[in-house]
């Protein structure tokens, strides 16, 4: 260890795990502790405990747990010594540098270096629109969008007025190095002679934060034609370039203002510009963030995910927006997220309707968000339209679209859509999609190294592990695609039924699936997801919310297929399908009732 133990006792004794936390989690109070959507990993209802007068974290759904030392690493992805370092800056404890390895004192001052850039650059820029006299055009532009200086203060918005060093000579003053503000990307060397430039001129700008409200980076709206003669101005928006602190696929603007709304009102809209996300804001939407001219990524879901598992996003109505949405959609189901269209009509983005047309109509607009999936194959049958040759390229499109989703609940909700859409039986399309016999590669196994089993196939496998003999017939009478859509796993499940040894199946998967073994290794090595005597009542637990899963994309399907039969000549079916509704609907109760007489997983 490279501190003394003392200087490592003061950095945890300073640190209060809940604030530290809070950051980047959205924390319940429950009972003497809090509670949150872990960040470590997928799930629905919170089960990540924070324990504030142990000083701890604990997770119950996958395990990870903790002092604020280890949630740093594990959150940030840092060493012992960076965490530390970290947390020590953060509660003003003053560590032995020597310590510390050559390339980590450089790495670690590197990165403190450009936070500190970049808070100075949004200080100045803050305080000139704020309050002093140059900061004049930017309350003007402010003011001519309908944003308020309240909004202004709260967003840390500011202005770089005209001219080419008023930030380089205020960094200098502030003895911050023009190398630095060049790797911030706040300047730039001049061409010709020496010294440095301003970047961001005659701009309205959005200082963009990380996960504990430092400046990381900035976006810069051009102010128009101040001056109609003047060129050169560049682009409407100048957006800081990656540094080591700023990484562009990560970060959602407004995020760390976003955080308590989405937890509190359990959604997130997801906005492209940064007025879209302020404008929001000031109508009351605090949980609007934007993606900033990039796509959607992995990364970005997994930041939103750990505080809602619903978002609202925009996506236009051409052939470009079905195709961004099919992009989105594996990547927001992978992370249990569902997503639902905005639908503007004729509103030019976000920041516009809401200033025209208020926030009652926005909130109006927010509730008949489309789901995603309806949308997407929605507007395949639109593209391709319902005639006899249509139906076959329609088919095509919508098995590739099927077949691409991550998880077997989603997929079973689309095909049963399509079913609706087309006016087809659900057997006919999954027989298109996922037959063997069809010439195209089978969809059954995913891409290697990536299956993400669901939470309760997780706890499943935990009891089947345990206690094969009693819990394989508990799985048995239920459909096995509630279970899973993984043959190389259903087999390997049914083995362990029939008694074959566990290292024998693990030997067997090793060639053919060898992250189905990584999952079983994990999963088998947890010894505490419950008590030995529980093992088999959880597994019925289990099942009956697989079955509740199944039975809630039957539900929304039906209603599918309803909503299209209205619209169609042909009501002969009308009732059939009323009844089937109701019907679910009561499987639906009994389940509920059946699942809060058991204890629920931990
Ligand atoms: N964007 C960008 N560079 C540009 C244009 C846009 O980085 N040259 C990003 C910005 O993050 C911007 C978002 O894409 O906020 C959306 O762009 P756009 O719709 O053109 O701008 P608005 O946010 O609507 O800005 P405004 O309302 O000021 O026109
Ligand atoms: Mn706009």
């Amino acid at each position: 260890m490279a501190f003394p133990r003392e200087v490592v006792e003061e950095v945890r004794a300073r640190t209060d795990i809940a604030t530290l936390i809070g950051q980047s989690v959205a924390l319940k109070r429950a009972g003497r502790g809090m509670v949150g959507l872990c960040p470590f990993h997928n799930e629905k209802s919170p089960s990540f405990n924070v324990v504030p007068h142990k000083q701890i974290f604990h997770c119950f759904g996958c395990g990870a747990s903790g002092d604020a030392i280890a949630f740093v690493m594990k959150a940030r992805g840092l060493t012992f010594v960076e965490a530390v370092k970290d947390l020590a800056q953060a509660a003003g404890v003053a560590l032995p540098e020597r310590d510390l390895t050559p390339e980590e004192r450089a790495r670690l001052s590197a990165r403190q270096d450009l936070f500190t850039a970049c808070e100075t650059a949004a200080s100045l820029f803050a305080r000139t629109l704020l309050a002093l006299p140059e900061g004049g055009p930017g309350r003007a532009y402010l003011a001519k969008r309908g944003i308020t200086l309240e909004t202004a203060t709260k967003y840390r918005l500011g202005f770089a007025p005209e001219g080419w060093d008023r930030l380089a000579r205020h960094l200098q003053s502030q003895r911050v190095p023009p190398q630095l503000g060049a790797q911030a990307g706040l300047l730039k060397r001049r061409e010709n002679r020496d010294g440095v430039y301003d970047v961001f001129r005659n701009r309205l700008i959005f200082p963009i934060l990380d996960d504990r409200d430092r400046p990381i980076a900035f976006g810069g709206r051009l102010l128009p034609n101040s001056d109609p003669t003047a060129k050169d101005e560049g682009p409407k928006y100048l957006n800081s370039p990656e540094s080591p602190i700023y990484k562009k696929n990560e970060v959602l603007y407004g995020l760390s203002w976003a955080r308590a709304a989405a937890q509190r009102k359990d959604r997130l809209i997801l906005v492209e510009g940064y007025f879209d996300a302020v404008s929001l804001w000031q109508a009351g939407f605090g949980e609007a963030v934007a993606t900033c001219g990039t796509a959607l990524t992995e990364r970005h879901v997994e930041r939103i995910s750990s505080h809602t598992r619903k978002v609202y996003a925009l996506f236009d109505g051409d052939s470009a927006g079905l195709r961004a949405a099919q992009k989105s959609l594996p990547i927001l189901q992978a992370a249990q997220v569902s997503a639902f269209r905005l639908n503007l009509g004729a509103a030019k983005d976000p920041d516009e309707f809401v200033q025209k047309q208020g926030a009652l109509a926005f909130e109006t607009l927010l509730s008949s968000g489309e789901d995603l999936i309806h949308m997407v194959v929605r507007r395949i049958v639109e593209e391709e339209g319902r005639d006899g040759m249509a139906k076959d390229r329609v088919m095509q499109r919508v098995t590739g679209f099927l077949r691409d989703l991550p998880s077997d609940v989603t997929r079973e909700t689309a095909t049963l859509y399509v079913a609706g859409l087309l006016n087809l039986r659900a057997d006919e399309i999954r027989a298109r999609a996922f037959s063997q016999a069809d010439a195209r590669p089978l969809p059954r196994v995913p891409t290697p190294s990536n299956w993400i089993p669901s939470r309760e196939l997780v706890h499943l496998l935990w009891c089947l592990f345990r206690k094969p003999a009693e819990v394989a017939p508990i799985i048995g009478r239920v459909d096995p695609d509630w279970v899973t859509d993984r043959g190389d796993v259903l087999t390997a499940m049914v083995s362990i039924g029939n008694g074959m040894p566990f290292t024998q199946v693990l030997q067997d998967l090793e060639g053919s699936s060898p992250d189905v073994a990584r999952t079983f290794r994990a999963i088998v090595a947890r010894d505490d997801l419950y008590k030995e005597e529980d093992t088999v009542s959880a597994a019925q637990d289990v099942v009956l919310r697989l079955e509740a899963r199944a039975v809630d994309a039957e539900i929304i399907a039906i209603n599918a297929q309803i909503e299209a039969m209205l619209k169609s000549a042909d009501k002969s079916s009308y009732r059939g399908m009323l009844e089937a509704l109701s019907g679910l609907n009561k499987r639906r109760q009994q389940i509920n009732a059946a699942i809060s007489r058991t204890r629920a997983p931990a």
